[in-house]
């Protein structure tokens, strides 16, 4: 993000000045597909749209300079900062500077010039935020402003704009199953198990499910899908073919009690692949690091999770991510 200039603004977090409850909501809002909280920040308060974001720690709001010098193809005003407005503004002393792509946890691709946000609220843990700051979810655990150390995301079906010891959220992986029935009714599963150490990171701002690209062909093949044919152009997998006659199932297990989630063709329906309305995207994406899945939205999208760090204290932490289905009318959505 050249030319973009950060400040820290954790030190000046007020986030639950404004209420005094003990579970605070901030509603989503998607704004060019990106999905947003407001949070009010200063005193007095002002508010800001961030981009939440469970693979990074870091909260940050562009500055009043940037509001109106930063490039901005968002077709949305952004909202800057000016620490000299606010009177509980207090600097860190710190510079930052973010690096979103690259890394161990694959961040989501930013075009920070697309992006219809003044900033990013990083829901990672504060061992990977910038360096003499912590996450603005454990300041208020800390402070006792949360009756649980935890937060729950879901997203409505509403996609519209609405103009209104840990590192990261991460679980092992044991397996994934394909699950495929023939039109002669015989269902047939096939399970591919994943050796030694495989995590899945869970990422809010990763748009796409990403596989050990060692893996890739096994999975496919397991819902019956070749993903060379389609990496090759030979292959364009039409929507229609997304239904409930398949469905993908994975086993994130610590210990001998599995834990399953299972997708459906339907749910894992992305149309819009190789700018066609009628194709839809590939399921999963290859990626390039051994034993490391990347989940993001296409899974998260499609229930309620809550993120528990299971303690106040990060000695004590014991991060586990819960999911839950989403009640009927919350169902079916696409990102
Ligand atoms: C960003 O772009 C939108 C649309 O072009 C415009 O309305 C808005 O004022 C711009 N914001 C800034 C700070 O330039
Ligand atoms: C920032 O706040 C200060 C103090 O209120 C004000 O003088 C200044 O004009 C503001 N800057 C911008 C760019 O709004
Ligand atoms: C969302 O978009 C659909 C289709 O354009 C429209 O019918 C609906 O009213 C919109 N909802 C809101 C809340 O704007
Ligand atoms: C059903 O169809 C599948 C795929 O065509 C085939 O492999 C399988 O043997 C068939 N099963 C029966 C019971 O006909
Ligand atoms: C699902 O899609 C396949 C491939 O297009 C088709 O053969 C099958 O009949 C569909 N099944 C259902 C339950 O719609
Ligand atoms: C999930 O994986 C664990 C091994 O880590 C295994 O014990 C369990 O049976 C698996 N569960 C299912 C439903 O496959």
């Amino acid at each position: 993000m050249p030319g973009t200039s950060i400040r820290s603004l954790l030190a000046a977090c007020s986030l639950a000045a404004q209420t005094s409850a003990a579970v605070i909501d901030l509603p989503i809002w998607f704004r060019n597909s990106y999905a947003v909280v407001q949070v009010a920040i200063g005193t007095p308060p002002k508010s800001h749209l961030l981009r939440f974001d469970t693979g990074s720690a870091t909260t940050w709001v562009v500055d009043e300079v940037c509001e109106t010098e930063c490039a901005n193809y968002s077709r949305y005003p952004r909202n800057g900062y000016n620490a000299s407005a606010s009177s509980t503004a207090g600097s860190l002393g710190i510079y930052g500077s973010i690096e979103y792509l690259g890394g161990d946890t694959a961040g989501p691709g930013v075009s920070w010039a697309q992006t219809a946000a003044d900033g990013f609220f990083g829901l990672a843990f504060t061992s990977i935020a910038e360096a003499g700051t912590a996450t603005v979810v454990e300041t208020m655990m800390r402070q006792g402003m949360l009756d649980e150390p935890r937060f729950g995301i879901y997203y409505a079906t509403e996609f519209n704009d609405t103009g209104g010891p840990g590192t990261v959220w991460r679980t092992r992986i044991a397996s994934m199953t394909g699950s495929t029935t023939w039109a002669n009714g015989t269902k047939e599963e096939t399970t591919v198990g994943f050796e030694g150490w495989s995590w899945s990171v869970f990422d809010t701002g990763a748009g796409s499910i990403s596989v050990p690209e060692n893996q890739v062909d096994a999975i496919y093949a397991s819902i019956g899908m070749d993903y060379r044919e389609i990496l090759d152009g030979h292959r364009i997998p039409l929507c229609s073919e997304f239904n409930s006659s398949w469905s993908v199932s994975f086993n994130f297990s610590d210990d001998d009690e599995g834990r399953v989630i299972t997708l459906t063709g339907d749910q894992l329906a992305r149309p819009g692949f190789a700018e066609r309305e009628d194709a839809c995207w590939p399921p999963f994406d290859g990626g390039n690091q051994d034993g490391f899945f990347l989940i993001g939205t296409p899974l998260l999208h499609q229930f309620y999770s809550v993120w528990d760090f299971g303690a106040e204290e990060v000695q004590n932490y014991q991060p586990r991510i819960g999911f839950g289905a989403l009640k009927p009318e919350f169902r079916g959505i696409r990102s």
